[in-house]
């Protein structure tokens, strides 16, 4: 086995622990009230903590003040994220990757995190963006016919460009429509799946021997757009990082590609990666599209979204209002609370909230109102956004093209 392959051999799925919590591209699941042990999964992954000299040089480098999501270290842990600085600081250029499994008919609100975030990379760096829908994956994965994958990673492309993406910069495309008409893209997946044996793979990812094969392959096509060499409709012979913002569950397709780059003799991804915006049950789990109730969606309605918060939004509050004004709620638990870290950009406002909570003067159902406040108008936005997205600009964003940068 090559020597590259052994910094990743040990942080793969099997050195688990039976207390740890699982965070795979397939499940993210913990058993404590807190949700997610970040700071060990950093550890247990090999990735660097994002920390407050980082965020500083980040803002003197790009002389932007930081987003919000990297300030309140939701976006919380990378890897190289110095180089791609030194890169850009000497005045070259990079790209933008990320992507999105289409599984449902709409996303929701945790989906949208990545690319919010990206889109505010995208305009402080000037940069080129890939997105690619892996429509495969979720055929592969799910009960999902290759048919209605594809009409999924249409409606998603809808709700990606409502962040607010612009087709001269930006390319968007599927997996099951684009592949066949890109040979570069599909010569840089064989030399991939050349790069990975059957026993590495099922090291990251888990694989079984029951697994179709389609799985096992799979990871390359989610490597494959870390490489510009794939694209050279975009950028012709030029070699050029990709930096990648994603969830962290994302992670084991990029240490695969980071190893392979290596020995390709292509530059290795940077990633960003973040946490995960939690269920509204507890943050024992993810929200995940594929339970209705435990998940905010963009098209849901300002009613919806009020029922859900009030009747699912687990509550870190006291049982009883004495008790409550007493004893105040615990903010580290509170889902409404959590949503507010993600989605409320005033940073004042939200320590005030935070003390009024913790000081037990906010009672429960007065923070829930805060966050459906805070939330439903950023989905109205949303959904008015998205109702612009026509089907000719959908087009435009798929189109096989060069892109300005
Ligand atoms: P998918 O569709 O599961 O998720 C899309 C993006 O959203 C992130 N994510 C979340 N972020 C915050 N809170 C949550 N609750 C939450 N749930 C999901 C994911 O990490 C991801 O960034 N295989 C991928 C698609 C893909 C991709 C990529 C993702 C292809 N290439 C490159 C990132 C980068 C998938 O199924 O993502
Ligand atoms: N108790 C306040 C109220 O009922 C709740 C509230 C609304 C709040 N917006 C706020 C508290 C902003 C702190 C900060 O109106």
């Amino acid at each position: 086995m090559a020597e590259a392959m052994v910094e990743e051999q040990l942080n793969d799925l099997s050195v688990r622990d039976e207390e740890d919590d699982i965070v795979d591209p397939w499940n993210v699941t913990s058993k404590s009230e807190t949700g997610i042990d970040y700071e060990k999964l950093i550890k247990r992954f090999g990735s660097q903590k994002i920390d407050q000299a980082l965020i500083d040089r980040f803002e003197k480098v790009t002389g932007q003040k930081a987003h919000h999501l990297l300030r309140r270290g939701i976006f919380f842990s990378h890897r190289d994220l110095h180089a791609i600085l030194n890169h850009h600081e000497a005045g070259k250029k990079f790209y933008l990757y990320t992507g999105r499994g289409p599984s449902s008919e709409s996303m929701h609100i945790g989906h949208i995190i990545p690319f919010m975030f990206t889109k505010w990379l995208q305009d402080v760096f000037k940069v080129p963006l890939i997105i690619q829908l892996t429509d495969d994956e979720k055929a592969l994965w799910k009960d999902i016919k290759i048919e209605d994958a594809r009409k999924m990673a249409f409606n998603n492309a809808k709700d990606i460009i409502a962040a607010g993406f612009d087709p001269a910069n930006t390319f968007i495309f599927n997996d099951l429509d684009f592949i066949g008409k890109c040979p570069a893209f599909y010569q840089n997946m064989v030399r991939i799946q050349k790069c990975v044996t059957f026993n590495q793979a099922k090291g990251i990812f888990g694989f079984g021997e029951s697994d179709v094969i389609g799985k096992i392959s799979f990871p390359s096509i989610e490597a494959a757009p870390a490489f510009s060499t794939s694209f050279p409709f975009i950028f012709g012979d030029k070699v050029l990082p990709a930096l990648v913002p994603c969830a962290i569950d994302q992670d084991p397709y990029f240490r695969m590609t980071r190893d392979v780059a290596a020995r390709l003799k292509l530059p290795k991804p940077a990633l960003l990666h973040a946490s995960f915006l939690p269920a509204l049950q507890g943050a024992q789990h993810k929200m995940s599209a594929s339970d209705p109730n435990a998940s905010i969606f963009l098209n849901d309605t300002p009613k919806q979204i009020k029922n859900k918060i009030n009747k699912y939004a687990f509550s870190g509050g006291q049982p009883t209002i004495e008790e409550h004004r007493q004893k105040g709620g615990n903010t580290q638990v509170d889902i409404s609370y959590q949503y507010l870290t993600f989605f409320l950009e005033d940073d004042e406002r939200l320590a005030e909230v935070k003390k009024m909570y913790e000081s037990g003067e906010l009672l429960t159902g007065e923070l829930k109102r805060i966050a459906i406040e805070t939330i439903t108008p950023i989905v109205q936005q949303y959904q008015q956004r998205r109702a612009q997205v026509t089907d000719e600009v959908l087009r435009q964003f798929f189109e096989i093209r060069k892109l300005d940068f």
